[in-house]
C-alpha cells in the first residue's frame, strides 16, 4: 500500500453568517461539514461536485490555507492544521496550488521570470540570482514555453500559455502535492486537453501527488486515479476512477454521470434529471441532504442522515439504499 501524504480528519468549515447592524451570528454555512480523508503518495484524487458545494474550501484546508472551523489535516502524519503561520510555513513549499482563473493568479506587473523566481526567494532555496535565472528558464521549458518568456509580462501570454506559468510557478519550490482548483476551467475546450497532459506528464516527471477539484466529472477523468464526489459540504461517494465511471452507487453520482458527454455514440444512455435547485449549504436539508432532488427517495432519508461506509473495497458511499436500517434497542 502506498503512504499516506495527507489525511483529513472530520473536516469542518462553518462561515458565520452575520446579520444587523451589531452583527450578531444568525447562523453559519456549513461549507465543508466533516470531511475525512486520505490522500496517497503519487496519486491522482478528482474531487467534483456543483458550485457552493464546497470543494475550494476543502483545497484551502488541506493546504492549510485556511484553518478548519473543527478536524485536522495531516501531512506525512503530521498535524499541520491550527499551527501559526510561522509553524505551516516550511510545509507551504511541499504544497502549491494551480487556480482556475490564470488572468487573476498572475501578478500583471511582474514579468515572468520574477514571478517564477518570487517563491524561491520566499524559500529561500536558490542562493544566487543566476541559479535562480537559471531554475526558472528551466520551468519555462518543462511546461513547454520558450526561455525568452523570462523577460515577458503576463498580458502577452493565450490562457494556456498563462496557465503553463501558474503551473511552472507552483513547480518552482519542487512541492510533493499540487492542488489543482479548476485548473482548466477558464480554458477553450481545446486548450483544456493540452494542459491536462501537461500536468499529467509533470505528474509522472516529478513524481507528485496531485488533487484535482472540477464542477465537471469529464475533467477529471482523464487525470484521476479516484475521485470524490461532493454534495453540500460533504463526501457522498469516493471511489477508484473505473468503478465510480463504470458503476456508480450513489444516486447524485449516478446523475452527475448520466450528464458526462459520451464519446461512444453507439451508447446512448438516460439522463438523470435531477430535480429542482441546490439547497442553501446554510439550511441544508435533514437527514441525507440529497434526499429533496434523489429519485431514490424514502422515509429514512428524510430523518436519518446516511454514513459514508465502505460498501466494496475501496469504494465508499453515503446513501441509505447500501445501509440496514440501525437496529432498535427498544
Ligand atoms: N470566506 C467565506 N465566507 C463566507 N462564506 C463562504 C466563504 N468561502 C466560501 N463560502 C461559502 O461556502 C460555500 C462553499 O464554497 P466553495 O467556494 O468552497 O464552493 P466550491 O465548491 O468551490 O464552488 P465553485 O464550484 O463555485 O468554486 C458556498 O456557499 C460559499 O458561498
Ligand atoms: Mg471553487
Amino acid at each position: 500500500m502506498n503512504q499516506i501524504l495527507i489525511e483529513a480528519k472530520d473536516l469542518k468549515m462553518y462561515f458565520p453568517i452575520k446579520k444587523g447592524v451589531i452583527k450578531r451570528t444568525a447562523g453559519y454555512i456549513k461549507a465543508v461539514d466533516g470531511i475525512s480523508l486520505k490522500v496517497y503518495e503519487g496519486e491522482s484524487l478528482g474531487i467534483v461536485g456543483e458550485s457552493g458545494s464546497g470543494k475550494s474550501t476543502l483545497g484551502r484546508m488541506l493546504m492549510s490555507l485556511q484553518n478548519p472551523t473543527d478536524g485536522d489535516v495531516y501531512f506525512h502524519g503530521e498535524r499541520i492544521s491550527h499551527l501559526s503561520n510561522r509553524k505551516v510555513r516550511p510545509y507551504r513549499r511541499d504544497m502549491q496550488m494551480v487556480f482556475q482563473d490564470p488572468y487573476a493568479s498572475l501578478n500583471p506587473r511582474m514579468s515572468i521570470g520574477e514571478l517564477l523566481e518570487e517563491p524561491l526567494l520566499v524559500h529561500k532555496t536558490v542562493k544566487t540570482k543566476a541559479e535562480r535565472k537559471q531554475k526558472a528558464e528551466d520551468l519555462l521549458e518543462k511546461v513547454g514555453l520558450s526561455k525568452q518568456s523570462y523577460n515577458k509580462y503576463p498580458h502577452e501570454f493565450s490562457g494556456g500559455q498563462r496557465q503553463r506559468i501558474g503551473i511552472a510557478r507552483a513547480l518552482s519550490t519542487n512541492p510533493r502535492l499540487i492542488v489543482g482548483d479548476e485548473p482548466v476551467s477558464a480554458l477553450d475546450v481545446s486548450i483544456q486537453s493540452q494542459v491536462l497532459n501537461l500536468m499529467k506528464d509533470l505528474q509522472e516527471e516529478f513524481k507528485l501527488t496531485y488533487i484535482f477539484i472540477a464542477h465537471d466529472l469529464s475533467v477529471v477523468k482523464h487525470i484521476s486515479d479516484r475521485v470524490a464526489v461532493m454534495y453540500l459540504g460533504k463526501i457522498v461517494e469516493i471511489a477508484r476512477k473505473e468503478d465510480l465511471y463504470e458503476a456508480p452507487l450513489h444516486p447524485y453520482t449516478q446523475a452527475l454521470i448520466s450528464a458526462v458527454p459520451s464519446t461512444d455514440v453507439t451508447i446512448q444512455k438516460e439522463k438523470i434529471a435531477l430535480k429542482g435547485e441546490l439547497p442553501s449549504p446554510a439550511n441544508p436539508p435533514r437527514g441525507c441532504a440529497f434526499h429533496t432532488r434523489c429519485p431514490h427517495v424514502h422515509d429514512r432519508c428524510r430523518t436519518e442522515q446516511p454514513q459514508l461506509v465502505e460498501y466494496k473495497e475501496d469504494h465508499m458511499v453515503a446513501c441509505h439504499l447500501y445501509t440496514e436500517p440501525e437496529v432498535r434497542m427498544d
